[in-house]
């Protein structure tokens, strides 16, 4: 999406009718020009410009677009000189690929960017992340850390209790946490943490720390997600302003970042254990073509879980390893 189309886009943010020769007039261009840019921003995924002769065009319901202001207004000042740059883009791949290619390597304090919608988003080993355009949190936070890549590896459970707790101050309550970074709702997917790292193998990393989140996913959007989905307008009412939200998951992440490096994940655990679904379960872990049944017995100090499965108890690490059980 251009800075033309963007621009266009804004004005019919509000969901009101606007009439060709009005938005020709105010953004200085042709009724041509204008019905052009509606063509190509109707491409994007969820955006659904109408046009009614006599009336206009305009999109059926408003979009809550993000607003750089408004997410840096939620942090906490002192925090906030933590975060020397957000950047807010209407579409692109990835915001953890966005980051890891544009990160500046001896960053001090953090890098977040916020976009839109995805193209290219990305979950764990190559799969996909879907969203639509304006309905969803897609989030990344680059964080420089004094730790060994080792020391990292529990990293995406902090984040996952951090995305937890943000979303019950919001007064979700139904949500849980699936090892090692899925938020779900009664066993369905509301949220994904996506951790990719970079650095020396005895530190320091750059870690960028990525959020998905569904705030509106309509079903027409989800066909190629292929497991059981939802999005916060089916768990909570009203729902949360997207900014507002945003500013909050990002100050929290601040904090997480600055807690982590100081304590590791030792202050993490008590609350994964509040949110984890699987404790006392049975379930299912899946290797390729292996699978090993057990009971799932809570989280190892390194955020490993802890199976007691055939030869007895043992703990498996997330590279290659995916969780699936009954809620
Ligand atoms: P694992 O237990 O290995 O983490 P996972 O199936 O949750 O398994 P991830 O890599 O964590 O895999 O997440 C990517 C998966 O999430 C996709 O394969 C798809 O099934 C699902 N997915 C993609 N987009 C969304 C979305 N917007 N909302 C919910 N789920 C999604
Ligand atoms: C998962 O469930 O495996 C993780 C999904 C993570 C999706 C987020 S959206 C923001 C950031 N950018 C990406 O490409 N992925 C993460």
């Amino acid at each position: 999406m251009n800075a033309a189309e963007y621009q266009l886009l804004r004005v019919l943010a509000d969901g009101q009718f606007h009439s060709g020769e009005v938005l020709a007039g105010q953004l200085a261009v042709t009724r041509a020009a204008i019905w052009k840019r509606i063509q190509k921003l109707n491409q994007i995924p969820g955006i659904d410009i109408q046009s009614v002769h006599g009336k206009g065009y305009r999109l059926p319901t408003p979009l809550d677009l993000l607003d750089a202001d408004a997410i840096l207004a939620r942090i906490e000042p002192s925090l906030r000189s933590r975060l020397p740059q957000l950047q807010l883009l209407p579409v692109v791949h990835s915001t953890n690929e966005f980051l890891l290619n544009q990160c500046n390597p001896v960053l001090h304090g953090g890098q977040a960017c916020v976009a839109e919608h995805q193209t290219a988003g990305r979950g764990r080993r190559g799969r996909q992340w879907v969203s639509v355009f304006g309905k969803n949190v897609c989030l990344s936070l680059a964080w420089r850390f004094d730790l060994a890549m080792a020391d990292l590896a529990g990293l995406s459970i902090a984040v996952g209790v951090t995305v937890a707790r943000v979303l019950s101050a919001q007064g979700l309550y139904a949500h849980g946490l699936k090892w090692p970074n899925d938020v779900h709702v009664q066993g369905k997917k509301l949220a994904g943490i996506l951790v990719e790292a970079s650095g020396e193998m005895e530190g320091p990393c750059l870690a960028v720390l990525g959020i998905g989140l569904n705030l509106q996913l309509p079903a027409s959007a989800a066909g190629d997600i292929d497991q059981p989905w939802t999005d916060l307008a089916a768990c909570l009412s009203p729902l949360p302003d997207r900014n507002r939200l945003v500013g909050d998951l990002l100050e929290a992440l601040l904090n997480t970042c600055i807690q982590y490096q100081q304590q590791g994940l030792a202050p993490f655990l008590e609350t994964w254990k509040e949110y984890d679904i699987y404790m006392g379960k049975q379930v299912d872990l899946l290797m390729g073509d292996n699978m090993v049944t057990g009971i799932y017995a809570g989280l190892s100090d390194q955020g490993g879980l802890v199976l007691d499965g055939p030869g007895g108890r043992k703990t498996w690490y997330s590279g290659e390893v995916s969780l699936r059980g009954k809620t």
